[in-house]
């Protein structure tokens, strides 16, 4: 969970990094985009189960800021190692990682996650969010692209691209941009691997933060050398023996 501090901090890296890295008019058409949808965004949370990443007020955001921040390093390591850098521009790169999840939020009317009103799923499950059956559906990727050009923001081949793959070969309706063998289909910028890499390094740290804790606080901690001596199998086998009321069953568990 965050603070407000902390929800009210990750909303101002975000805009920074619009300010940044985004050139005009695209930054004010960005920033205006945002600004309208302020409040929704700013509480979102990054996924509506609990078991997916930063299911909880500010997560989107919060993922959002680390993915822009994953993509740049990652972007860094590419060019390192021998990657064609020309191919994409950084700008591409950030407007890229900032709108990869955009359809998350829903359409102009409703979000996507409302708090969850069956409260057996809220107790037993701990679902604090559910999905609003008035958003018509429609995949991630797409409804970003879409309420981006709804709004007068327009993207690149390659924004396009990135966006519409950053799930990888985890969303099936990627392979067709991804799964070739032909090199005349594969994309030409390595920028959806960066973004693709970034998202995915981001959700597994963010899966680490929440649940890495609790999982290791509820396993009980294992006996160190635990062998099985004569002395134990002989005092396990006593307490069974001495719960049975039966002299029958008695003389025969005594004889194995
Ligand atoms: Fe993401």
């Amino acid at each position: 969970m965050l603070t407000a501090e902390q929800i009210e901090k990750n909303w101002g890296e975000f805009c920074e990094n619009i300010e940044t890295y985004i050139s005009s008019p695209r930054k004010e058409k960005l920033l205006e985009f945002y600004k309208k949808y302020e409040e929704r965004i700013m509480m979102m949370p990054a996924a509506h189960k609990k078991e997916y990443h930063n299911s909880f007020p500010g997560g989107y955001v919060d993922h959002v800021n680390r993915v822009v921040r994953c993509s740049l390093q990652q972007a860094n390591l590419w060019g390192v190692e021998g990657a064609d850098m020309s191919t994409f521009t950084e700008e591409e790169l950030v407007f890229s990682a900032i709108n990869h999840d955009l359809g998350k939020m829903g359409d102009e009317e409703n979000e996507s996650y409302i708090p969850q009103t069956d409260k057996w799923r809220k107790d037993k499950l701990g679902e604090d969010y559910m999905f609003n059956k008035q958003v018509a559906f429609a995949s991630v990727p797409d409804r970003g692209l879409f309420m981006l050009q709804s709004h007068g923001v327009q993207y690149s081949f390659n924004e396009m691209l990135a966006i519409q793959t950053h799930d990888g070969l985890y969303d099936d309706a990627n392979k067709k941009y991804l799964f070739t063998y032909l090199p005349e289909q594969k994309p030409r910028t390595c920028l959806p691997f960066i973004l693709h890499q970034a998202d995915l390094m981001s959700a597994r740290i963010e899966f680490e933060r929440e649940w890495l804790p609790r999982l290791k606080n509820s396993v009980p901690p294992q006996k160190e050398n635990f062998i099985l001596t004569t002395e134990s199998k002989k005092s396990t086998k006593d307490k069974a023996l001495s719960q049975l009321e039966s002299k029958g069953l008695k003389d025969l568990f005594d004889k194995l």
